[in-house]
């Protein structure tokens, strides 16, 4: 079920037209969107027909390099691509609701935490917070760690990839109460996913959750994607050599349940983002999940 109760925007800031990434200037913003029907790939008839698929080498070859086009990434667009999110709702709700007393201290993961953009803002509104703060780039880390409201005292970052370091060597197995996955699946290869959602399970405690948001299928993002962009069954490549692949509620019910979580909820939110200036409203379609692990 597509669910209109929230507002995301997974960027802002930079126009990044080179790199097939949607970006939001300062003109442009979302709304809700009036029907809330998945939108279909009428328009765009290349992304579902294209049945050219990047050659295997190249494939290979991104896969290889998915750490170094990442940390060139940050390189290029240092802290200023992805907005703050200063989410109100759904993040400071569910972490309210995990609390068993006033003032519990929860521990957090933030697992592909980027630069920070959603970190620093959660520390800031809630001080009785641990986060624990991974990304795969080391640049991506150092600009957390540069932070000026970087504290060891209610923040460890340190650099890893999800799919082949143990968390568990640098957090207590069971001890995260609540951890986050925002827009960072969505760059993994699909046949990693499993082991970063497994290595996530080990570090949660029982009764502890993820809180999951990341591209839907037929999101705008991947309706613009030009042929020779597909590397497999909605997963694309951007110019710059970083990955996307856009989920169904299905395949991430699926992901998750096959490691030994619970659904606790999954739904696709619809937006259309509009750019008055130059006239255009499109679909943005995301996926919101919440799954725990068994107690
Ligand atoms: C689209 S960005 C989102 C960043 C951040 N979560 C945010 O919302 O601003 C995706 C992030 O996932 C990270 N990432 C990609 N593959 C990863 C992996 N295997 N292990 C850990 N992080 C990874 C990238 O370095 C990048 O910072």
């Amino acid at each position: 079920m597509a669910s209109s109760t929230l507002c995301v925007d997974e960027s802002a800031g930079v126009t990044d037209s080179t790199c097939g990434r949607w970006s939001s200037s300062g003109v442009t913003f979302q709304k809700k969107a009036d029907k809330l029907e998945l939108p279909t790939t009428y328009g765009a008839p290349n992304v579902q027909t294209d049945v050219t698929l990047v050659s295997e080498f190249k494939q290979l070859k991104l896969e290889k390099e998915a750490q170094k086009n990442w940390d060139l990434f940050y390189k290029r667009n240092s802290t200023n691509f992805f907005k703050d999110r200063h989410w109100t709702t759904r993040e400071f709700e569910e972490l309210k609701a995990c609390r068993e007393f006033e003032n519990q201290r929860l521990m957090m993961l933030e697992a592909g935490c980027g630069v920070g953009n959603c970190l620093f803002p959660l520390l800031e509104e809630d001080r009785n917070l641990f986060v624990y703060a991974c990304d795969f780039s080391p640049r991506a880390i150092q600009f957390v760690k540069q932070n000026s409201c970087y504290n060891p005292d209610t923040c460890k970052a340190f650099q890893c990839d999800l799919t082949k370091d143990n968390l568990t060597d640098e957090i207590s197995a069971d001890s995260v109460d609540v951890a986050t996955l925002i827009f960072v699946l969505s760059a993994i290869h699909p046949d990693k996913m499993h082991l970063a959602v497994e290595n996530i399970y080990k570090v949660l405690k029982p009764g502890g959750c993820v809180l999951f948001r990341d591209y839907g299928l037929n999101d705008h993002a991947m309706l613009r994607f030009k042929t020779g962009n597909r590397l497999g069954e909605n997963f694309y490549v951007r110019q710059d050599g970083t990955r996307s692949y856009f989920f169904t509620t299905e395949y991430l019910q699926l992901l998750f349940t096959k490691a030994g979580y619970r659904e606790v909820c999954n739904e696709y939110v619809l937006r259309e983002t509009v750019n008055k200036k130059e006239g255009l409203c499109v679909p943005r379609v995301f996926v919101q999940s919440k799954f725990h692990k068994p107690e």
